[in-house]
């Protein structure tokens, strides 16, 4: 029997990817796999029988992916799972930021009298702009990224995008429709920006004091992503001085909350049923299928391998990438894949594989 913890509320439909051989609970205390959303987990202690963590979500901030790695605990995401309804709420949030339906909605509710009269008098302090025609900047082309764009042009916007990992694919798919260009072209250009790429060192307030000075005056920046990306502090004193026209966050604190021209929305980008089923399902097949079959499919922190089993038994192999080579002597040719600092093989045959120097090894009857 295998034991799945759940660290968050999942959604139901997960029942339907464990069949009889799993339980799925609460409250594990040496799970073989873990099942979670927003939890932070930098303080979970790692039991010796857990293999895999799923996160249905995209982000991996609430995970320490490298430690976890440097244990022979898989990490995996779900991307795309929740990317149809990230995208409606960055629609959403554009025509929020660019219609005052918000400030209007307040005033019209305030009125004691002669409502549809004063209405119209009144009405002409919530004007706002239309989007078509405008020029979206999208930071980031991954699964949400990419379905921002599209259907920004479709709603006649004009889209530059940023990438610094783009693939050829999607490169293509917007050849002639969207232009893709450096960070600081893409927000000089941009009537609205919206950023859809990970939290990490390296992204960490990539929106500061000195992108808004390369901004247009009045841009709208809509952060669906992480908060962090974004320099509050510089946002709001743009805000005050006119330089940004508004700033729209799924992720409130202290200080965007009750503040004019911001929109807080409580992290409500992936909260659809529909997501939230898709993925949990997703999640679920992940950890089903590498604690199985052994196979890694949409991991962050070792390389994806997926392979048909063949043999009696399967041995699988998590390592140092710096121990590459000596995994390709017992490979022969066959190829060994590796992300960053960790590799992954797996070996299928009648007897199991022996490695001394792997960070975990398994044997799959
Ligand atoms: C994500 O990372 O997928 C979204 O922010 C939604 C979530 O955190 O669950």
């Amino acid at each position: 029997m295998y034991e799945i913890l759940k660290l968050n509320k999942i959604s139901p439909v997960i029942k339907n990817v464990f069949d009889g051989k799993y339980t799925l609970s609460d409250e594990s205390e040496n799970p073989d796999g873990i099942l979670v959303r927003s939890a932070n987990m930098a303080e979970y202690e790692v039991k010796d029988k857990l293999l895999a963590i799923a996160r249905a979500g995209a982000g991996v901030n609430n995970i320490p992916v490298t430690e976890m790695a440097k244990k022979g605990v898989v990490v995996f995401n779900t991307p795309g799972a929740n990317a149809n309804a990230v995208k409606e709420l960055v629609i959403l949030a554009m025509l929020l930021a660019s219609r005052d339906v918000i400030g209007g909605n307040k005033w019209v509710n305030s009125l004691t009298e002669n409502v549809a009269k004063a209405t119209e008098k009144g009405k002409s302090a919530f004007a706002g702009h239309e989007i078509k025609g405008k020029t979206l900047a999208v930071i980031g082309l991954g699964a949400i990224g990419k379905l921002v764009a599209e259907s920004a042009l479709f709603l006649g916007m004009k889209v530059v995008g940023y990438d610094p990992y783009v693939t050829e694919k999607v490169k293509k798919e917007f050849e002639g429709k969207a232009e893709i260009c450096g960070f600081d072209e893409a927000i000089e250009r941009a009537d609205i920006i919206t950023l859809h790429v990970p939290f990490n060192a390296n992204t960490k307030n990539m929106i500061n004091a000195e992108a808004i000075s390369k901004m247009k005056k009045g841009a709208i920046i809509i952060n669906m992503a992480r908060g962090e990306l974004v320099d509050a502090e510089a946002v709001k004193e743009a805000l005050h001085e006119g330089k940004i026209g508004e700033y729209v966050v799924d992720f409130p604190d202290e200080n965007t909350i009750n503040s004019e021209k911001i929109i807080v929305i409580p992290h409500l980008g992936a909260s659809t049923e529909e997501a939230e089923d898709n993925c949990a399902v997703m999640a679920g097949k992940e950890l089903v299928e590498y604690i199985e079959n052994g196979n890694i499919t949409n991991s962050v922190n070792y390389p994806g391998v997926n392979k048909a089993r063949t043999g009696k038994v399967r041995t699988c192999i998590l390592f140092n990438a710096a121990d590459k080579d000596d995994v390709e002597k017992i490979a022969g040719d066959k190829e060994v894949a590796v992300k960053g600092d960790y590799g992954y093989a797996v070996f299928d045959g009648d007897a199991a594989v022996k490695f001394d120097k792997a960070i975990r090894i398994r044997t799959i009857a």
